[in-house]
């Protein structure tokens, strides 16, 4: 092999400015992994390590000798060989500012706009914006959008982030709607009084503090990089590890006699399609080419036959081309560039488009590659060359099935592409659906290409090609044959339906699902094309062809979201507050500068400690089983592990009470933890893990909520509630319908997987346990009993977490257990960091939910009478899964006073892993679920869908079921400022406007009212403790049981020790949640975190104050300081604990009564969506809130979570969906094929108002917890969807009385949209095949 012969290279690279000499460079290594482990540089995350979220970016800046131009661009670490660095200058977020040194205005802005929450995703969109910034010193928003399309934030619903880095772009963007009616840009305070005479502001942040854009800042290029690239042009080069070797060859000649003698060696290029099969310890090289210095497969060239494209180039270099090219030509000869570019614009995320390459694209053929349908159907040429000679193929649909005859040779290399013009007579169009509108996979896209005979519509040739169906991608070649000769007409598309149907078959239990609708995808296409060519030949001889009608026009394009823009709008301070007071006021994040320049410390971050071992899990592969036996004894044989951890090596308890830390005798699901192996690296405790063998013996797995209900499988006992006469209240109905909802789950997706460091200290057992948790005193008390220490022993520290969403209450612990055990046994410190896949697997989510409804009606809507039976998949152990079913039953009314009402809850055990807490806590689905009543009555009565919901509201003062009084006026104020502020009612007139016009496109509108309870029905839930100390020079130290997980509760809890003690924020220091400090802590969850956290800090400052009352009357005009270098000489004690005792509440089961929540907290919300029906896409249009968030203590914090909350809900209602196989495996363990939203799917105008003059006596300040009520308020997109689906069902004449599922994916919408094409689409019988996946809800 190559390193045999010579000495390896060194590989030289530049790292923020320093030289990086790597003399054994392994070409295996990834930068991601070389950034945080060799040069520890943490600031760069890990967030999935498949090039799917974006925590990971960087820029590369490399230089081109020849074209003399060095390029700057983003891409993700996680997928980046370190090998193919060598004379790459890389910037990570330490690079580009950090606090040591000097921020830059990318990072200040975007942390003065509120743009982090938990600041996991925030390096990474620090560096997507730095790469663009860096190319274009004024951006056009359109491009700022497009370098966020591969970025993921799972907390601030993208909307700050969007606002912050609009500052930057070129074209000044205007919201036109300000609340006040003034526009958004104009920075003035804008202290309007409403009508009671409290101030209105809007905005969060002032533009006039933002730092200038200072290009001296930056690095420049490294001058030693250029010297290296013009002398080391002709200089092969080699880098080895022990298993593989690198080889960049210098020209076209070396790298052709390479591959003749290494046939089997890959060409890396942007490795996004060869590294993603890193995981497969297997799956390696032996040797790697690297063709990026090869001058031919670099180039560009306008010839007379098309544009030539070096294969090595990128796709965004294509995008590029193709933008500047496409204006200087003559529109026919550009119809095939046209539609690259659409693809282009569409497909995975800038980092993404920058790294891969056209040659990695079209030979890795992948089944939903986006170009490959359009460059064979444009009858693309590739350029092949091997040691033998050159020759030139098609890129046709023999090429893509690998045809032997067709395909290219293991010893040749595709030098470059030739994209040919297009014609006059030919028209081509591309098509994709995505489960999201970007960065998304495509389920189903297409290539279409006609040829007429010049001047007429006879078709002279025609290629249909479809991605997202089989292996590769695939040719309708016969059908295509058999429509030579035909006409552009209606029979020919009916015809080339039913032929292609029948040509490219999908099978019923195909993998990746949605069989039925991807057979309707293949001729809604199809139909699209039609409707394009005929909209083309009219628009080339409008005297020939007739134009298309109105209806088939809406048919064309697709739908597509413009900049987003918000407003938000709440009450500001009173005048006579004092500007040093910082309550009430929208303080940045305490962490949000460090959030921006990586300086945040996750528990991934932590330093390795001395002797630290890395853990990797063993878990179960089947749903159902005994352990027959476990055997250890490979896995012990492989270099660096240490120990093997099992059940047996627990010196105490196993877990809990209701489960088990390392499944001992049994399985119960997939995914559960069975042992764990602990080696040097985690590689190798990775390795060890696969060797070890386990044999199980099969048990019946019960998986969906209908089998439990068969089985009788439940956690716990019926939970129930009954208001008035239910049997009374049906009679005297005049109508009784019945009806289902099904919901499926949904996963935390916390951009921080979770973490777990365990230190072991040398004296009497202690250990330090650092973990990213919501829960740490239930991390302290697993450990120690796991341990059989007493509590006292085990110190639990939390500076932060990357998000949790309740996610983050109950596991942690168990991760804990499992390296404290691993940690005791070795007596080494261990880290136990999560890879996106296992957290995924191993951690369930939000509870799949069934419901059924009987609801008795009069004709005016109003509801006499309900029955709800609602049931939860709990999966296999209990965790939460009690709690959420006695919170769906307490909560199901939402904003309804139902007369006569009875709910049934049940949690179904099953062997899927334990679903747990999540932002709602069961209210999300109990909302859904009667507001799909309330939907129903209205379909039942003809009424407009908001009076029926306005005849059912809560009015006055009120009883829940379960006889808690409250007032509803807030309610109402919600409800009708909200129908104010969106216009609704004008608004939903414009849509029925627009669906007469539009048949096959539609508008939906939907207002949703909202009652939420905040916090929990039990006292003792609602306890906190503080630490405050003041230290000689005035600086003071606040310490609280609750935990940062972005929801900025110590940004909060520092202004409320600044207003107590009347200092300013800068004398207070928040440092960490430690059971060391305060102890007991309940966990941070329920909206209450902050404000019972807050009582506790008030009451230590109000004591610290009291204590100083003496000093202070004695020199009233003396300074902080004074008084405490005086209280100090007094020997007053300058510290305090705070504590509070929790709100009153209470519920009583037996008695079904109780004060069961401290308050409730009401809003509304008012979205618009269009829908596509051909394809299922949705747009959201807009969205308007309104929130009674009472007296906000920092109103960018609490507008903050309730826009990342309400995305949450979108994404919930919309878009998130969990697939498990037949056997109870989940199946979607990625964010490839798990989508959260993304800064595509937030609405256009997405506006936010807090009600102004609200108080709430109960909690500080007349405050309310907002954490998780805006949530709830994305299912007013699913209604809106539901509304667009109802019209095209009412135009088509189709029952309206159907049922909706969430989510409403593009699945659910097109095939509500019934048509011609989803009835002329084959339909399988169910139960006559195998299912890829299977229903659990
Ligand atoms: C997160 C993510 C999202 C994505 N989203 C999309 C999407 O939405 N739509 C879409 O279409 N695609 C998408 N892709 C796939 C992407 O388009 C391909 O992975 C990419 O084009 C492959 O190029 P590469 O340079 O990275 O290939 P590499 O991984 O470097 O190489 C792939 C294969 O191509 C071979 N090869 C490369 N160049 C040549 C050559 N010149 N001659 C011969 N063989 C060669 C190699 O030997 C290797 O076997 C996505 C990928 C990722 C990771
Ligand atoms: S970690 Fe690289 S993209 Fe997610
Ligand atoms: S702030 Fe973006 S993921 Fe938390």
């Amino acid at each position: 092999m190559a390193c045999h012969d010579k000495q390896p290279d060194d590989l030289i690279f530049f790292v923020n400015g320093k030289k990086v000499i790597e003399r054994q460079a392994d070409p295996e290594e990834l930068l991601l992994y070389y950034l945080r482990k060799e040069l520890r540089l943490s600031g760069t995350k890990y967030g999935c390590g498949v090039g799917g979220c974006g925590a990971c970016t960087v820029m590369l800046s490399t230089y081109d000798p020849v074209a003399k131009k060095i390029r700057h661009h983003p891409a993700n670490s996680c997928l980046l060989p370190i090998c193919s660095l060598h004379g790459a200058a890389v910037t990570t977020v330490e690079g580009v500012g950090s606090i040591k040194k000097r921020i830059n205005p990318i990072q200040e802005r975007l942390a003065k706009c509120h743009g982090s929450q938990c600041g996991f995703c925030t390096p990474g969109m620090v560096m997507s914006i730095y790469a663009l910034v860096r190319n274009h010193v004024k951006p056009s928003m359109e491009q700022i959008i497009s370098a966020l399309d591969g970025n993921l934030c799972r907390c601030t619903g993208y909307r700050p982030i969007i606002d912050s880095y609009a500052s930057f772009a070129k074209e000044q963007t205007c919201c036109q709607l300000r609340g006040t009616g003034q526009c958004c840009l104009d920075q003035e305070e804008l202290g309007c009084s409403s009508s009671a005479g409290v101030r209105i502001r809007s905005g969060l942040c002032n533009p006039a503090e933002f730092l200038p854009v200072d290009p001296t800042q930056e690095f420049i290029f490294p001058p030693e990089l250029m010297r290296m690239a013009q002398e080391q042009q002709k200089k092969t080069l080699t880098f080895c590890s022990k298993r593989t070797t690198w080889i960049s060859p210098s020209s076209l000649k070396e790298l052709l006699e390479l591959k003749a003698k290494y046939p089997k060696a890959p060409l890396v290029v942007g490795n996004t399609s060869l590294g993603l099969n890193k995981n497969d310890h297997d799956a390696y090289h032996p040797i790697i080419l690297h063709p990026l210095r090869i001058p031919e497969m670099q180039v560009v060239s306008i010839t007379d036959d098309g544009i030539v494209i070096g294969a090595a180039c990128c796709l965004a270099q294509l995008r590029d081309i193709l933008m500047e090219t496409i204006p200087k030509l003559p529109n026919e000869k550009t119809k095939i560039y046209q539609a690259l570019l659409q693809q282009l614009r569409t497909l995975a995320g800038e980092q993404i488009r920058s790294m891969a390459s056209l040659g990695g694209h079209i030979v890795s053929r992948g089944s939903a590659w986006d170009l490959n349908p359009i460059l064979s159907a444009g009858k693309s040429v590739l350029s092949l060359a091997s040691n033998g000679g050159k020759r030139q193929i098609f890129l046709n649909d023999q090429f893509l099935a690998g045809h032997k005859h067709a395909d290219i040779e293991p010893k040749e290399v595709i030098v470059s592409v030739l994209i040919p013009y297009s014609t006059k007579d030919e028209f081509i169009s591309a098509f994709r659906q995505a489960d999201r509108q970007k960065n998304a996979f495509s389920v189903v896209n297409a290539g279409l290409r006609v040829l007429f005979s010049p001047g007429t519509d006879t078709i002279v040739d025609l290629s249909i090609l479809y991605g997202g169906i089989g292996s590769t991608t695939l040719s309708a070649r016969k059908s295509c044959e058999k429509l030579i000769g035909r006409q552009w007409d209606d029979q020919m598309l009916s015809e080339a339906c039913k032929l292609v149907l029948e040509e490219i078959s999908l099978p019923p239990s195909a993998s990746g699902g949605k069989v039925e609708y991807r057979r309707t995808l293949l001729v809604s296409f199809l139909f699209r094309f039609y409707l394009e060519v005929l909209h083309g030949l009219h628009q080339m001889y409008p005297f020939r062809y007739a134009e298309l009608s109105q209806d088939k026009m809406s048919a064309l394009g697709m739908l597509q979201s413009g900049v987003p823009q918000g407003v938000q709008v709440y009450q500001d301070v009173d005048r006579g507050q004092s500007p040093q007071d910082p309550v009430g006021r929208p303080i940045m994040h305490q962490s949000g500068i460090k959030h921006t320049t990586g300086e945040a410390v996750y528990i991934d971050d932590i330093r390795p400690v001395d002797g630290e071992l890395s853990l990797a899990v063993v878990t179960s592969i089947k749903a159902h089983a005994k352990i027959k036996s476990i055997d250890i004894s490979e896995a012990l044989q492989v270099p660096g592990v240490i120990n093997v951890v099992t059940a047996k090596d627990v010196p105490g308890k196993n877990g809990n009470d209701e489960e088990e830390a390392f499944a001992k005798d049994k399985v119960i699901c997939v995914g559960q933890i069975i042992c764990a192996v602990v080696a040097e690296t985690l590689t190798q405790a990775k390795c060890g893990a696969k060797k070890v063998k386990i044999v199980y013996e099969d048990l019946q797995p019960v998986l969906a909520i209908k089998d439990a209900i068969k089985h009788n499988s439940y956690i716990t006992e019926e939970r129930k509630l009954e208001k008035g006469d239910i049997e009374k209240g049906f009679k005297s109905a005049d109508k009784i319908i019945e009806g289902e909802l099904h919901m499926g789950g949904q996963e935390h997706f916390y951009l921080e997987t979770n973490s777990v460091v365990v230190i072991p200290r040398m004296e009497d057992k202690e250990m330090d346990v650092y973990v990213s948790t919501q829960h740490a005193t239930e991390v302290q008390k697993l450990v120690a009993s796991a341990l059989n220490l007493q509590s006292n022993k085990v110190m639990c520290h939390t500076k932060r977490v990357g998000g949790a969403f309740g996610g983050k209450i109950t596991k942690p612990s168990f991760f804990a257990v499992i390296a404290a055990v691993a940690a005791n046994k070795t007596g080494r410190p261990v880290r136990f960091a999560l890879e996106r896949d296992m957290d995924m697997l191993i951690t369930g989510g939000r509870h799949p939910f069934f419901g059924k409804y009987k609801v008795g009606f009069m004709k005016n809507g109003r509801i006499m009478a309900a029955d709800f039976q609602c049931y939860i998949n709990g999966g296999c152990t209990k965790d939460e899964s009690e709690l959420v079913i006695e919170y769906i039953v307490l909560k199901v009314d939402n904003a309804y006073n139902i007369p006569n009402l009875r709910v049934r809850g049940h949690a179904c055990k099953t062997n899927l892993p334990s679903n747990t807490a999540f932002r709602g806590f069961g209210f999300p689905q109990a909302g859904l679920f009667v507001e799909t009543c309330i939907v129903a009555v209205a379909t039942k009565t003809g009424l407009p869908h908001e009076k029926v919901r306005e005849i059912n509201m809560y009015k006055g003062v009120n009883r829940t079921a379960f006889e808690e009084e409250f007032d509803a006026e807030n309610l109402w104020k919600c409800w009708k400022e909200c129908l104010v502020k969106s216009d609704y009612h004008s608004r939903n007139a414009k849509v029925e406007e627009f669906n007469k016009k539009n048949y096959w496109k539609k508008k939906g509108i939907a207002i949703i009212p909202m009652k939420f309870s905040v916090g929990f029905n039990a006292t003792y839930f609602h306890q906190a403790g503080a630490l405050v100390h003041i230290y000689l020079d005035g600086s003071v130290l606040v310490t609280h049981g609750g935990i940062e997980l972005g929801q900025g509760i110590h940004t909060k809890m520092l202004q409320i020790a600044s207003h107590e003690l009347k200092i300013p924020l800068s004398y207070i220091h928040f440092c960490e949640t430690s059971s060391t400090t305060v102890p007991n802590g309940k966990y941070t969850a329920g909206s209450v975190g902050t404000e019972i956290n807050a009582r506790a800090v008030q009451d230590a400052c109000q004591i610290l104050w009291k204590r100083l009352d003496p000093i202070r009357r004695k020199n009233p005009k003396g300074k902080w300081e004074d008084w405490i270098s005086e209280a100090h000489k007094k020997s007053i004690s300058l510290s305090a604990t705070g504590y509070f005792k929790g709100y009153e509440t209470n519920m009583n089961w037996e008695t079904k009564k109780g004060h069961a929540f401290p308050y409730f907290l009401y809003g509304a919300a008012c979205s618009e969506v269009e829908i596509d029906c051909l394809t299922g896409a949705h747009k959201n249009i807009r969205t308007d809130i309104v929130m009674d968030a009472s007296f906000s203590i920092n109103p960018a914090i609490d507008i903050g979570q309730i826009e990342g909350a309400f995305i949450q809900g979108v994404g919930l209602y919309t878009l998130e969906e969990i697939y498990f196989s037949p056997e109870g495996e989940q199946l979607t363990l990625s964010p490839d094929t798990y989508k959260i939203p993304a800064v595509c799917d937030i609405p256009e105008q997405f506006h936010v108002y807090l009600l102004p003059n609200s108080c709430n006596s109960i909690a500080i300040y007349s405050s309310k917890g907002v954490g998780e009520a805006g949530f709830f308020l994305g299912s007013s997109v699913f209604f809106a969807i539901r509304d667009a689906v109802a019209a095209v069902r009412k135009e088509r004449g189709l029952p309206l009385d159907f049922t909706l599922n969430s989510p409403l994916t593009v699945e659910r919408i097109r095939m509500a949209c019934d048509d011609i094409f989803t009835k002329m689409i084959p339909k399988d019988k169910p139960g006559t095949y195998k299912p890829w996946a299977i229903d659990i809800s």
